[in-house]
């Protein structure tokens, strides 16, 4: 078991939040206990990540499917995200990318241990490893961990989101003219790429730029951080998004799937961004959804 109690608790009572002023912290002020042991999880995985930056050439790569890698990094970066999450919290389940569920519980942890595999098997230092617990189908708590900058974004639900021990706010842009957004290109399953390619094409006119870094997971939190006013993408899966959507609204952004629903999660489609954004967005988007798009599950 961890120093920390591992039960959420109640946000706010006066004993508890004295506790977590005074706990060793990893980061943001008045962080979660949870939270904690997600961090002292993700920067874990964020030591092995870096060390095998450093050596590529040796690693061995494994496509899951066409364009859709996984290397020995992943893997062992996952192992010691659930190990550490696992000692915490024996009984909660594990919802992750590379080893997929484990356990029932109200409470599932959602990791996606590498963000961005692509972009870190090509030493393009874009990437993150991203974790969420869940309960009972809503998003409590969040951490993505960018190793190349040493970057840590926090976020509970009520209690704000961090990037270090600062406090993020979305931007305040409110005209989508004015607007940075980011995306995703599909590059591993194309079903959608007709619809997707008019969003694309409608928004490059309509914004004042369009971004692919290839990590969602940072996209969402740049969103958060107010770096990118807005984000949209088809096809992801909730290891993705889970974190980066908490940073967002706790930061006072909107998420939606691309109809504006809640069933981003399940749809594994998404759009977000500062709520005037976030409007406009969907607006441009809706002319191109289609029937298929419109029904999409993961
Ligand atoms: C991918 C990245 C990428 C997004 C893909 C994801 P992975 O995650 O987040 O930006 O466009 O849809 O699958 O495979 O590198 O963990
Ligand atoms: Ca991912
Ligand atoms: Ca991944």
């Amino acid at each position: 078991m961890a120093e920390d109690d591992p039960h959420p608790v109640e946000c706010g009572s006066g004993t508890h939040q004295l506790e977590w002023r005074f706990s060793f912290f990893d980061s943001a002020p008045n962080m979660h206990p949870t939270v904690n042991i997600a961090v002292r999880a993700a920067r874990r995985a964020g030591a092995v990540i870096s060390r095998a930056a450093d050596n590529l050439d040796v690693l061995t790569v494994r496509h899951k499917s066409l364009n859709d890698l996984v290397s020995e990094v992943d893997r062992a970066a996952e192992d010691v995200i659930i190990e550490t999450l696992k000692s915490a919290f024996p009984d909660h389940a594990i919802l992750a990318e590379e080893s997929g569920e484990a356990g029932k519980s109200d409470y599932v942890w959602i990791i996606d241990p590498l963000d961005g595999t692509t972009n870190f098997l090509h030493g393009l230092p874009i990437y993150a490893v991203s974790i969420a617990l869940m309960h009972k189908r809503q998003i409590e708590h969040g951490v993505i961990y960018d190793p190349t900058r040493n970057d840590l974004y926090t976020a509970s639900r009520g209690r704000g989101a961090f990037l270090n021990d600062r406090r993020l706010r979305v931007s305040k842009r409110d005209k989508l003219i004015d607007g940075l957004i980011g995306t995703g290109f599909p590059f591993r399953m194309f079903e959608h790429i007709d619809a997707y390619t008019g969003m694309l094409k409608d928004l490059m006119t309509k914004t004042a730029g369009i971004r692919r870094p290839g990590a969602a997971a940072l996209d969402l939190a740049a969103v958060a951080a107010g770096r990118l006013d807005g984000f949209w993408e088809i096809g992801l899966s909730p290891w993705d998004m889970a974190a980066g959507v908490l940073m967002i609204t706790e930061a006072g952004g909107l998420v939606g799937d691309l109809q504006g629903n809640d069933a981003y999660l399940e749809r594994g489609q998404i759009v977000a961004g500062n709520p005037k954004i976030f409007a406009q967005l969907l607006q441009v988007i809706q002319p191109h959804l289609t029937d298929k798009l419109m029904s999409q599950k993961t």
